[in-house]
């Protein structure tokens, strides 16, 4: 092959990986498809540069609960994300999925923001029963989750919880049925250690942008090498969901 003839194949090969990544672009919908209403099915979370599409299902309204928190999620994804540093859509419905399913009672939040996160796990926890200690520091964005978990009738099973969450948590009392990490991510191995004895046998503890330009790789290694938790990692959205063995 002529330097022309390999210089032309070279082209050629970038341009067709560009159109691929083109075309997974694409595939991304211009708006939000919201909670409970049918969306186009490819959603493509604000993970941040590189992140990848993922597929979800929207949620469908059945219970009288979804009928009155998924309105409020939809209007908190389309009107109040700037500046909040919420999880994407389909990890919301991850984590209220992981609520519901081990049935659990307690669920504790670290980094409350508005309380996206904490709504779609009040969601989980009006079928279960159970109730959500949640935590923020900064006062602004923890007006708008009162007045959010007000709006979706959930503010009787939320307590909030203001103020260093490193030095609140140490006022939990066990047993914790899951614990959902969304804050500081130099602070997630000190969490971790807090939390860890609070929580139940077959309890989970959920971390989010667990990647490694965000959380601290002592964090990875600690849920990677203790030998009482069973973790995997979601490793195209970050999250890594941790269950303390039986
Ligand atoms: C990524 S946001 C949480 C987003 C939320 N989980 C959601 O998806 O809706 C992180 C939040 O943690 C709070 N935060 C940071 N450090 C904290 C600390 N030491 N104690 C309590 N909250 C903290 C921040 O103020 C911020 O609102």
């Amino acid at each position: 092959m002529g330097n022309r003839t390999k210089h032309l194949a070279v082209v050629a090969a970038a341009l067709a990986i560009l159109a691929g990544i083109g075309s997974m672009m694409n595939a991304q919908p211009p708006g939000p498809s919201g909670p409970g209403r049918p969306g186009k099915g490819i959603r493509g979370g604000p993970g941040g540069p590189g992140a990848m599409a993922s597929y979800s299902a929207p949620t469908l309204a059945k219970t009288e609960a979804e009928k009155k928190i998924l309105p409020v999620l939809e209007d908190m994804n389309r009107n109040q994300r700037a500046g909040m540093m919420n999880v994407p859509e389909a990890d919301g419905q991850l984590l209220r999925l992981l609520v519901e399913s081990i049935g659990a009672k307690t669920v504790v939040e670290i980094g409350m923001s508005n309380g996206y996160s904490g709504l779609w796990m009040a969601l989980g926890l009006r079928s279960t029963g159970g109730k959500l200690i949640t935590h923020e520091i900064d006062e602004g964005r923890a007006k708008l989750a009162r007045e959010n978990f007000k709006r979706a009738g959930v503010e009787d099973i939320v307590t909030i919880v203001m103020g260093d969450a490193h030095e609140e948590v140490k006022k939990l009392k066990g047993p914790v049925d899951l614990c959902f990490i969304d804050a500081d991510k130099e602070g997630y191995t000190d969490y971790l250690n807090k939390m860890l004895p609070l929580m139940r046998p077959g309890g989970l503890i959920v971390a989010h942008n667990v990647n490694p330009r965000q959380v601290d790789e002592a964090f990875v290694k600690a849920i990677s090498t203790n030998e009482d938790l069973h973790t995997v990692f979601l490793n195209d959205r970050g999250v890594s969901i941790s269950m303390k063995k039986r």
